[in-house]
């Protein structure tokens, strides 16, 4: 790596390269084997040394293929092998990383994109050419709700009620009393879930235009015997006039930069808020400028997220503003103040790379 100031050398970049080439075929073989269940098998099998037959057998999975999936984790120092014996183990500092559910990280689960990228790999072609489609419809993406909850539910189950709610004391004690809550954009619902069953005196609102993740959400209320959660099949662009000056707070998270009318829809959030209520925006942390966003890993992935879903899905729609996930904290609070919001703060919450833009309404 050059040092700052200094002309990379071509060694220097061929070495660079050669690293993230390794990375990303490594990336697909570990999501292949999250998403095959063979990392679960390790963890099923404790840390104890195991062999291909036994971890194949406890995946319940052919022990040929098996075999070339731990010839990569070896290679690659993600599973380990005793020279000995040729068997292997997963030491226990790193199963938090492949545990579902994990509250340590959702690694995991943001690798489980690679393969749903990969799925629209040659139909995102087609949309770069000039003469090409707009932009790719959700159907397109086989699986995408499970995968977002898997990667967003981490943060809610982990966070939510323990320091994010609390890091807004009024709001905190509004949602004990009672209160009316919207989680737009809300997924498989796993913020809704989790506002309705921890402050049972407020109702809340999941909205989603997916019928798939509305239906989940609305199956998973039931299980719990929530009466407090609704869960509706819309399209945020249609919010209806009846709502207007109803909603005390506001929640999206992973949301704005979506949607095809973020402008018209963040107009409408600002009408159905009550005059007082608070709308919390939460959304990838980037600079608007892509020269700000430079030799920086983590925003280097957000892009590809962008490239590979939330820009070709916002396109998709005619007349989209085509934000892609990392439109900036510049452009954001443009778009916020412009619907009539005050943008409050700008802070991170714990345990999240993202910003949460807390808001209230401009009085006018
Ligand atoms: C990246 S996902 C985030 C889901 C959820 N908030 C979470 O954290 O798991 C964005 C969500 O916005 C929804 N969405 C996008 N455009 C929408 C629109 N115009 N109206 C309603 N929902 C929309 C998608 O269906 C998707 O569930």
């Amino acid at each position: 790596m050059a040092e700052a100031g200094e002309k990379e050398t071509p060694e220097q970049f061929e070495k660079r390269f050669s690293t993230l080439v390794i990375h990303g075929f490594v990336s697909l073989s570990t999501s292949l084997g999250i998403q095959s269940g063979l990392f679960e098998a390790l963890i099923k099998l404790k840390d104890e040394e195991r062999t291909v037959k036994e971890i194949a057998d406890t995946a319940g999975l052919k022990e040929r293929y098996v075999k070339e999936w731990l010839g990569v984790m070896v290679a690659a120092d993600i599973v380990d092998i005793n020279p000995e014996t040729e068997k292997y183990s997963l030491p226990p500092h790193r199963i938090p990383f492949f545990q579902s559910g994990s509250s340590v990280s959702d690694l995991g689960a943001v690798l489980t994109a690679l393969p749903i990228f990969g799925g629209v790999y040659q139909k995102l072609l087609d949309c770069l050419k000039k003469d090409g489609p707009r932009g790719l419809s959700y159907s397109e993406y086989t699986d995408f709700h499970s995968m977002m909850s898997r990667f967003s539910s981490r943060w809610v189950l982990n966070h939510m009620v323990q320091d994010f709610i609390p890091s807004m004391p009024q709001i905190e004690e509004q949602m004990k009393s009672g209160i009316r809550i919207l989680d737009l954009g809300c997924g498989r619902g796993s913020a809704s879930l989790v506002f309705a069953e921890s402050y049972p005196n407020s109702t809340v609102v999941g909205l989603d235009f997916s019928q798939e993740a509305i239906n989940y959400g609305k199956e998973r209320a039931k299980e719990k015997g929530l009466t407090n959660v609704e869960f509706v099949c819309e399209d945020a662009a249609c919010i209806s006039e009846d709502w207007n000056n109803t909603i005390d707070y506001i929640y999206t998270n992973d949301v704005i930069h979506d949607l095809a009318h973020a402008d018209k829809i963040l107009l409408a959030l600002n009408r159905i808020l009550k005059p007082d209520g608070v709308f919390s925006m939460i959304d990838p942390d980037c600079n608007t400028k892509h020269s700000e966003n430079a030799s920086n890993d983590y925003r280097s992935r957000l892009y590809t997220m962008s490239l590979f879903h939330c820009l070709p899905i916002s396109l998709f729609f005619e007349g989209s503003v085509g934000l892609g996930t990392c439109w900036g904290r510049e452009k954001a609070t443009e778009f916020l103040k412009d619907a009539g919001f005050r943008v409050d703060s700008i802070t991170k919450p714990v345990g999240s790379s993202q910003a949460h833009y807390m808001c209230t309404k401009k009085v006018k």
